[in-house]
């Protein structure tokens, strides 16, 4: 019988990539920055599977959004690893390395996902999956892994909320996932001179993408997608509780063949704390004062937009009034232009606090508003996009306008009418009011006394 043969592969992980090493989850999905030994971890982790599986013929994938990708990304990877193993054959037309045991490791393109259709894998990494059509997953690899109960890992960098999102967020909820984020300020894989050079080559967008993980960032022309970003770190989006003590105020996106969008907001202190969003379509006034109600809160003011005051053709009311006969309080919010509107927003998003479960949709609509991109100039238009964010982006614009409101403004001083002088601690002579004032006051005087 021959003798059982140490074989070392030349590969030391990275401390950062233990958790994914180590883990006995089935599943696992990693957001991970850009050169962070993403596909060299993943190739490694190919290469244990194949040696140490006792199965027969054990299957082993990775897959690259193109073939073209898998090539340049990971098969000099895959070579050089399996190397070191005596009696590995790769096969470079084929993109595939048979092992000793029986095992055989080969790279797809998820462009052609339709070629993995067929065999059976006991292991596979979807690398870069943001980039990849989730069918390739859904209809052709997840069932590969029903016979063998085979693993899978999902690996990239975010690119705004698509499948690879959905598969981050499910990982963070479900006990057979492993979630791991490798975000480049925690890591100190990349040295901090080669970030600094980065940033100042990328878009802060474009840096928090690659390098902070960020899935806000790739929506490009988002208006808030940042600002959002930057209270989620700081914890402002995650349950708050309405405080009993303070009314509740309402600010409504009314549409009337569209959606109706309503924030239900409390001011404590300087914090705004959004505790609860409501949006649905082709339903009257009655409906949402019903649905505010059930809610059981003490509530002030309703703010509007500005033509809710017109009159509706149907009923001659006006939608003020119908808010009044239905026990409402409707109170207009200043008319504004929508980029001023926007910018109040983006001012205020600091101070601003959401229920993470409650307005879930609104803070994804928020996240999601953007402007409109001009196709044929290949430039973004000066207005939002009209879509499904735009509802609840512009109840959230109102929210701003009618928190301005609110807060009280420092009273003027009241000008003066009599000419004073006092002495100052210095000796000197000082007035209360400035020589244009005591002209102007002169002026008038002689006027009237004419
Ligand atoms: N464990 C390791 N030990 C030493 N070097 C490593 C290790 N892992 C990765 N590297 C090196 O770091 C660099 C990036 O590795 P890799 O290509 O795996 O990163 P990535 O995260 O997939 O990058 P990208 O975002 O460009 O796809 C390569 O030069 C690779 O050789
Ligand atoms: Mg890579």
């Amino acid at each position: 019988m021959a003798e059982a043969q140490r074989v070392v592969i030349p590969y030391s992980p990275r401390r950062q990539f233990m958790p994914l090493h180590d883990r006995k989850e089935r599943w696992a999905c990693v957001v991970a920055h850009r050169r962070a030994g993403k596909t060299v971890a993943c190739v490694n982790e190919l290469i244990r599977g194949a040696l140490t599986s006792t199965k027969q013929e054990p299957r082993f994938a990775y897959v690259a959004p193109y073939y073209a990708q898998a090539k340049d990304a990971a098969w000099t990877y895959l070579k050089r690893f399996c190397s070191v193993i005596p009696g590995a054959e790769p096969n470079e037309s084929e993109l595939r390395v048979d092992l000793p045991n029986g095992a055989r490791i080969r790279l797809y393109g998820a462009d052609n996902y339709d070629r993995m259709r067929g065999g059976y894998l006991d292991g596979v990494i979807l690398d870069e999956y943001a980039d990849m059509d989730p069918n390739a997953w859904s209809e052709v690899i997840r069932p590969m892994l029903a016979d063998r109960i085979g693993w899978a890992i999902f690996i990239g960098t975010p690119k705004g909320k698509n499948a690879f999102w959905e598969l981050w967020d499910r990982s963070n909820k479900s006990p057979d996932w492993l979630p791991l984020m490798l975000r480049a300020s925690k890591t100190g894989l990349v040295a901090k001179a080669e970030l600094d050079d980065a940033r100042a080559m990328m878009t802060p967008e474009q840096y928090e993408q690659e390098f902070e993980c960020s899935f806000e960032a790739a929506i490009v022309g988002s208006y808030y997608g940042s600002d959002i970003a930057k209270i989620e770190r700081a914890g402002q989006i995650t349950k708050v509780e309405p405080e009993p003590l303070l009314p509740v105020y309402t600010t409504w996106d009314l549409g009337i063949g569209d959606s109706t969008s309503i924030w239900l907001w409390q001011a404590v202190g300087k914090q705004i704390r959004v505790i609860d969003h409501i949006e649905d379509h082709g339903k009257g006034l009655p409906h949402y004062a019903a649905e505010l109600s059930a809610r059981g809160h003490v509530y002030a003011e309703d703010f509007v937009p500005h033509d809710a005051r017109a009159r509706e053709l149907g009923t001659g009311r006006t939608r003020v009034e119908t808010l009044l006969s239905l026990g409402r309080k409707p109170r207009v919010v200043p008319m504004h232009t929508v980029m001023d509107g926007i910018n109040a927003a983006r001012v205020l998003m600091p101070q601003v606090w959401f229920d993470e479960d409650k307005c879930a949709r609104g803070i994804e609509a928020l996240r999601q508003y953007r402007r409109e991109y001009d196709d044929k100039t290949r430039a973004f238009k000066e207005r939002p996009l009209h879509d499904w964010t735009s509802h609840a982006a512009d109840a959230f614009r109102y929210l701003a306008m009618a928190y301005r409101e609110l807060t009280p403004r420092a009273p003027e001083k009241p000008k003066p009418t009599e000419l004073q002088y006092h002495v100052n601690d210095a000796g000197q002579l000082t007035s209360n009011m400035s020589v244009r004032e005591i002209v102007e006051m002169r002026m008038k005087r002689k006027a009237r006394d004419l």
